[in-house]
């Protein structure tokens, strides 16, 4: 298992450095929460690993959130519990606890996946929910045509949809989510409707991949991003997507029951 850094991160990113802005670019979106509240099919306990600051975590059950970054765990906010600090290969918690399972933008981050999808499956009785992209299909966003090594990264990172479904077994769903326009939680294909946002470094630095290229990589890449906006090539090319309401990108809710 791969070394945590100072604040605890435990995956290919370090939050202590990159996650300060997190909880402020990467909200919870109310119709993915929506999904996701409808594959927990009424678990009354949930656990959420790779918690973060909180997002998709349902009012309607008792979740139990795992984050092994203190920077994340701070973000938190005060109306929801408190993170055991822990990792995903590693669950503190008996076989069965929990009704369900689901993690959310954090299995292409773990140094083992495998030990980490049985060890949701091990602890939950009933389904096993991931909230995680599609590397055959990060590529496919326009911005692979102005930040290329970052989507490169991100299709690098993110695990087979087919290796997931495997390592969880039973019977699993695969459901595209689509991503609204005015999504709120600002993951790339999020801003494929407002493209300047991703002129923002913030919003860039709450998107982990952008952390992997090299500073003025990054600023070459946003540099063309700008001239395109400028000049109006971006929206020769993609402006239709301004007036579309919703994206099927690379964004998949897998199910796993037992
Ligand atoms: C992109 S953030 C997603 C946070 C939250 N689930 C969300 O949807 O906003 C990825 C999270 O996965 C966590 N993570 C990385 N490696 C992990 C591991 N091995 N076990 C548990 N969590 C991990 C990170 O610390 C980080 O909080």
């Amino acid at each position: 298992m791969r070394a945590r850094s100072s604040d605890g991160s435990a995956g290919d990113a370090d939050y202590g450095t990159i996650g300060g802005g997190y909880a402020r670019y990467r909200r919870p979106e109310p119709r993915i929460t929506a999904l996701i509240e409808q594959a927990l099919d009424g678990a009354r306990t949930v656990v959420n690993v790779g918690a973060g600051a909180g997002s998709y975590e349902s009012p309607r059950c008792t979740v139990t959130p795992v984050e092994p970054s203190a920077s994340m765990r701070a973000q938190r906010p005060a109306h929801l519990p408190a993170a055991v600090d822990g990792v995903a290969e590693r669950l503190p918690f008996d076989d069965d606890t929990f009704d369900a399972a689901m993690t959310t933008f954090s299995v292409h981050q773990w140094p083992d996946l495998t030990a980490g999808l049985r060890e949701m499956r091990r602890v939950a009785r009933g389904p096993v929910v991931v909230l995680t992209c599609d590397p055959d299909r990060v590529r496919d966003f326009w911005l692979y045509e102005y930040a290329p090594a970052v989507l490169d990264t991100e299709a690098r990172r993110y695990p087979a949809i087919a290796d997931i479904v495997d390592t969880l077994g039973g019977r699993a769903e695969v459901r595209t989510v689509p991503i609204p326009a005015d999504c709120v939680d600002g993951f790339n294909e999020a801003y494929y409707a407002r493209p300047e946002m991703l002129l923002d470094p913030a919003a860039r630095q709450s998107c982990s991949a952008w952390s992997f290229v090299e500073p003025e990589v990054a600023e070459r890449y946003t540099d063309r991003l700008r001239t395109a906006l400028d000049s109006g090539s971006w929206d020769d090319r993609y402006g239709q997507l301004r007036r579309q309401s919703q994206l099927n990108g690379s964004l998949v809710l897998i199910r796993a029951v037992p």
